[in-house]
């Protein structure tokens, strides 16, 4: 039996072979991404990368893998990214490492979006993973408490000091502990009508392609 760091490293490694050089390619955050980018460099691959997040630019840096600013590029060849859960119908929930703002913003502004799991998190339904909401910090309190009043178990995410977490944008991150979401487009509806929600970690129809890296991989495409 492989183990869940094996696996991500062999989505990643598969998901190198859709770069070539030339290619301006959107790079994600996380664990995952990040044995993608140590292949890229391994293999001096010459691309311009677009990052979602101050971590995954900082690993770029130190790689040597060349960034650009997304409002420099004209166009965005594919994004490779990680998912915390993905469900059968090729959508997902993001947000784990609290980059999902950059990463929405980055997915959809790219010609083709190809994630990369380990098959721990692939689920019949999405909700396992607790949803996380980026909010404005002024008045997250009172998005709590709506939230709480509607049933969504919200919860701050704190850091290690007990102090709200923080995101590249400068904004705080509620997790709403759900299990199971039924119906993933009315909740992102209902989070979208929300006066101080910046973004949600639903990634609904986002993915064309997802390499699900386990004992075999599996790649889905739309
Ligand atoms: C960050 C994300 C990541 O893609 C997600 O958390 C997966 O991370 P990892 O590859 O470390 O399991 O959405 O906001």
């Amino acid at each position: 039996m492989i183990t869940q760091d094996e696996k991500k490293k062999r989505a990643a490694e598969v998901a190198v072979n859709y770069i070539k050089d030339g290619m301006v390619v959107g790079l994600g955050t996380g664990s995952t991404v990040m044995y993608l980018l140590e292949a890229i460099a391994r293999q001096g691959l010459k691309i311009s990368g677009v990052t979602t997040s101050k971590k995954t630019s900082k690993i770029c840096a130190s790689l040597g893998i060349k960034v650009n600013d997304i409002d420099n590029v004209d166009h965005i060849d594919v994004t490779i990214d990680g998912a915390d859960e993905v469900d059968v119908y090729m959508n997902g929930i993001k947000g784990g490492g609290a980059a999902l703002l950059m990463e929405k913003i980055v997915a959809k502004n790219s010609k083709r979006n190809i994630w990369i799991v380990d098959d721990t998190k692939v689920h019949d339904i999405l909700g396992t993973f607790p949803l996380p909401v980026e909010v404005v910090p002024y008045g997250s309190g009172r998005l709590l408490k709506k939230f709480n009043d509607k049933g969504l178990k919200p919860i701050l995410r704190m850091d290690k000091n007990k102090l709200p977490i923080v995101t590249d944008g400068g904004h705080y991150i509620i997790d709403l502990h759900l299990n199971a979401i039924d119906n993933p487009q009315n909740l992102a509806e209902y989070l979208e009508r929300q006066v101080g929600v910046v973004e949600h970690g639903l990634f609904l129809d986002v993915a064309d392609v997802i390499i699900i890296g386990g004992d075999k991989n599996i790649i889905k495409e739309r």
